[in-house]
């Protein structure tokens, strides 16, 4: 948006800093929120879908990145670290790059998409592929930050939190009120906790008079808070959200009690569906662990755990552009075609 100036600045009374510290920011957040006719007329609901790829990385850890790197840089830092399944690297990568200071990401071999990886070596962290899962590679990051004099920039650093509560005062701000239901997917549960707060916190000031229900997705095959435990091997096609033992599980079940909501799992084959349909039908492009949302979205409503008429906001956390080789991937080779009308003509079926 025209003038959008980043969350610190969209929100300077709601994000403390520390004193005399200077944002670090690429003026994140102010991402569209775009009414869903197609999914609106499936579920019976009003539905918006809050466009998180328009972020300056493609993703909504800027919103979180942005408070976390003005922290570090305040404080002294001379770099961070963080662990990521390829969306917070690539942001602590930008808002390091930007901040002057140095930036190492752990990520799990070969289990990060193509475009989070040319990111992080664009913005030119020190990347670590380290031979485990997303959640061995927070362990590692937290115990080097403990131990050595590096900064955790990773949603256990309440302070990412408190900038990623931004997003939930944006659809508020928008909307005149708040949704009745929000949909998320959920990886690491930071960002549904941090929703939940900023609602909570509106909800406390009197600025909306009524909270959402939070309905978190996760990919079937990585669904601890549905099944109430860890999953030692967590496996989906949503690379993004393949996390076994969710950092903020406490926050995520608060978030899910207090506002009546639930968690529910989805097939790859679901969140394959909705990918398609978002880009098909409402012409938005995600990355797959995005599309988790809407495709909670449908069951929920399928089954009538969704009440019809409702006011619903789907979060669209990461651009499409993110993993190239997913959209791609059942793609025949095309023949090429020469240079003339007649051809061009027999290939659409217009003659
Ligand atoms: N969607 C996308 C595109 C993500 O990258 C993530 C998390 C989530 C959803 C889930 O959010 O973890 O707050 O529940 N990505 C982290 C990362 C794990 O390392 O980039 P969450």
């Amino acid at each position: 948006r025209h003038g959008w100036p980043g969350v610190i600045a969209a929100y300077p009374d709601r994000i403390p800093l520390p004193d005399n510290a200077k944002p670090v920011t690429l003026h994140e957040g102010g991402t569209p929120l775009v009414p869903a006719p197609h999914l609106s007329e499936l579920t019976g609901c009003e539905v918006h879908l809050k466009v998180e790829g328009a972020n300056p990385t493609g993703s909504f850890k800027d919103r979180g990145m942005t408070v976390a790197m003005t922290y570090a840089l305040a404080q002294g830092a001379r770099g961070v670290i963080c662990a990521s399944t390829g969306n917070t690297s690539a942001s602590a990568a930008a808002y390091a790059a930007r901040a002057g200071l140095e930036c190492a990401v752990l990520v799990p071999r070969g289990k990060i998409a193509l475009g989070k990886l040319s990111q992080a070596v664009m913005h030119g962290a020190h990347i670590l592929q380290i031979d485990g899962n997303f959640d061995d590679c927070l362990e590692l990051a937290a115990k080097t930050a403990a131990e050595y004099p590096i900064e955790l920039v990773n949603s256990v650093n309440p302070v990412r939190l408190i900038g990623q509560r931004s997003a939930a005062w944006e659809i508020c701000d928008e909307l005149g009120r708040a949704p009745d239901v929000h949909c998320l997917p959920v990886g690491n549960a930071g960002n549904i906790t941090a929703y939940w707060q900023g609602y909570s916190a509106y909800f406390g000031d009197g600025v909306i008079d009524t909270a959402p229900r939070m309905f978190g997705f996760q990919a079937a095959g990585a669904a601890p808070l549905v099944l109430g435990e860890p999953v030692a091997e967590p496996e989906t096609i949503a690379t993004a959200i393949r996390v076994g033992s969710p950092a903020s599980w406490t926050g995520a079940v608060t978030a899910r009690d207090e506002s009546k909501g639930l968690f529910e799992a989805i097939t790859d084959e679901k969140i394959l569906e909705a990918y398609r349909l978002l880009a098909a039908r409402e012409g938005v492009f995600v990355e797959p662990a995005s599309a988790t949302s809407v495709a909670g979205l449908l069951a929920t409503s399928a089954d009538g755990r969704l009440p019809r008429g409702s006011t619903v906001v789907c979060t669209l956390t990461g651009h499409g552009l993110k993993d190239p080789d997913t959209a791609l991937r059942d793609v025949a080779e095309v023949e090429p075609v020469p240079v003339l009308a007649s051809a061009v003509a027999a290939a659409l079926e217009l003659a």
